[in-house]
């Protein structure tokens, strides 16, 4: 299963961009210094990147600084930027294979479920958000007096973004899209698991005409080169996506520095809530998508399945026949739905989080195991008899390992829902409009589906109440985060 299959050797020869782009350019860490990038699949390294350090942030600052300042870009149109991104996202679509395929290779997610789902999205973000470049307003204020009164939305200024490996292009162009719309420059880390398809993406912003400056990216470390961007003086903002414990170090990185805005998107243990009156064909087959896609590495993950007594033994069995079903194996072979967990890490983790499911009494239905014996591969594993206190049910697993917990009303799973530090996502499942519409009200939780699940769109909010994070990504909240409200008064 774990062979080497020859699409992932022709894209590992045909690996173009490796090092760090500053200025535009491409060019070698200060220290000379690389990190291999693994394929999760065989455990392989694909190749060699360059690895930045905090003097590589600071040359990364000083380029964005510049730009954003006496570079073209601040003389920029904002339909000019609109239509740079929109560049972009042409040359994006049109290299979209091979992206889908260098994206599987880096991450181990199925090549088919990149084309078909990060790749359009991807395009979409750059898209919609090339889309409000020339839209962004101020407003006119009647304020008292013989004055003039108006607003100016400017950017924030060099933003530093931070982002993960679950999703690359995906968490890319959320972060570029807004940013670059709204005219600030970037300072952007990839995650150390997955920086290829960032710096491809790199080259065809360099391609579509962006200045230099404009767009940094430096592959690197968390705790050197992510570090190094969190705690910069002259970096105005930071837009962070991964765990909560890193989203706490940026902020505080933030508040020790020099204040700057801090956006964040952090984890989650998302209630997935299915009544007996659902649709219980569609009910198991979203929830299994809500769990398992994406290898279970979703902040949003449906990972505390919530289900009525009375349909509880009924979803339990069917819901273990599916994930027996679900096919695990080689990335680039079309008819696998689950690759590897992206790195050893997190292999090992969601392996601890098994063991602590079957040694804390959950009854394992199916799976529990590796698949193969090479790469990450887990199966995909069902637990029933949850209860809330397991650690299963209470930390973010990140992995293919779905909880299955029964409860009996609607004021119970309310409360039961809501009992966590988390608030990124949760869903119901009901034919009931009225209910449906009482747990949406009620879940404190920044997205909630209605008889679906990760329904995303460029144009739709995302983000998370308590420690799912601060701030809010796409649509026009989105933008929201990337511009300073400045208020002129003129007197008449
Ligand atoms: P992480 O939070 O350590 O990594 C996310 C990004 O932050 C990466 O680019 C990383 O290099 C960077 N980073 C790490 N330490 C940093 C620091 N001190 N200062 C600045 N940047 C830093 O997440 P990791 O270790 O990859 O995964 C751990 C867990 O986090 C996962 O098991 C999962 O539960 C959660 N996670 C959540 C994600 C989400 O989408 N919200 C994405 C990735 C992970
Ligand atoms: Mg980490």
């Amino acid at each position: 299963m774990a062979t080497v299959s020859a699409p992932q050797r022709e894209m590992r020869a045909a690996v173009s961009a490796t090092k760090l782009l500053i200025d535009n350019q491409w060019v070698d860490s200060a220290s000379g210094k690389t990190f291999p990038t693994i394929d999760p699949a065989t455990g392989e390294a694909i190749c060699q990147v360059a690895e930045a350090d905090a003097t590589d942030v600071d040359r990364a600052v000083r380029a964005a600084r510049h730009a954003f300042e006496h570079g073209s870009w601040c003389k920029t149109s904002a339909s000019e930027r609109g239509r740079l991104l929109n560049r972009l996202a042409d040359l994006i679509e049109r290299h979209a294979d091979e992206l889908a395929r260098l994206e599987s290779l880096d991450n181990g997610k199925p090549y088919a479920v990149a084309g078909a789902a990060d790749l359009p999205l991807t395009i979409a973000c750059y898209r919609y958000y090339a889309g409000w470049a020339d839209k962004v307003q101020g407003r006119t204020i009647p304020v008292n007096g013989d004055y003039f009164c108006y607003t100016r939305l400017e950017p924030v200024g060099v933003v530093g973004q931070i982002i993960p490996w679950n999703f690359p292009l995906l968490m890319q162009a959320w972060k570029l899209g807004p940013a670059l719309a709204t005219g600030n420059t970037v300072v952007m880390k990839p995650a150390e698991q997955t920086p290829l398809t960032a710096l491809r993406v790199g080259e065809l912003i360099v391609e579509a005409g962006f200045p230099p400056g404009v767009v940094n990216l430096l592959p690197g470390y968390g705790p050197t080169a992510g570090a190094a961007i969190a705690r910069h003086m002259d970096v105005d903002k930071v837009a962070f996506t991964g765990s909560t414990e890193v989203g706490k170090l940026v902020m505080e990185a933030s508040a020790k520095s020099n204040l700057k805005r801090v956006t964040l998107e952090l984890g989650g243990k998302s209630p997935n809530i299915v009544f007996a009156d659902a649709d219980l064909d569609q009910a198991i087959e979203g929830a299994h998508f809500a769990l398992f896609f994406n290898q279970g590495q979703c902040c949003c993950a449906g990972s505390r399945l919530f289900v009525e007594e009375k349909a509880y033994d009924e979803f339990v069995e069917r819901s273990t026949t599916r994930a027996k079903r679900r096919k695990v194996g080689d990335p680039f072979d079309p008819a696998t739905e689950q690759g590897p967990q992206v790195d050893r890490d997190q292999y090992d983790k969601v392996m601890g989080y098994i063991e602590r499911g079957k040694k804390e009494g959950a009854r394992l239905m199916c799976g529990g195991g590796r698949v193969g014996d090479r790469g990450y591969f887990i199966q995909p594993t069902v637990f029933a008899d949850v209860t809330d206190d397991m650690a299963i049910a209470r930390e973010e697993i990140f992995g293919p390992v779905m909880s299955v917990i029964k409860f009996r009303d609607m004021d119970e799973v309310v409360a039961r829902a809501n009992r966590t530090e988390y608030g990124l996502a949760a869903a119901v499942w009901t034919r009931d409009i009225g209910k449906a519409h009482a747990i949406a009200n009620s879940v404190r939780a920044g997205t909630v589906w209605i008889n679906c699940y990760d329904v995303f769109d460029a144009a739709a909010p995302f983000g998370g109440f308590k420690q799912s994070g601060m701030g809010r990504e796409l649509g026009e909240y989105g933008l929201q985060q990337y511009t300073e409200v400045k208020t002129v008064t003129v007197k008449l």
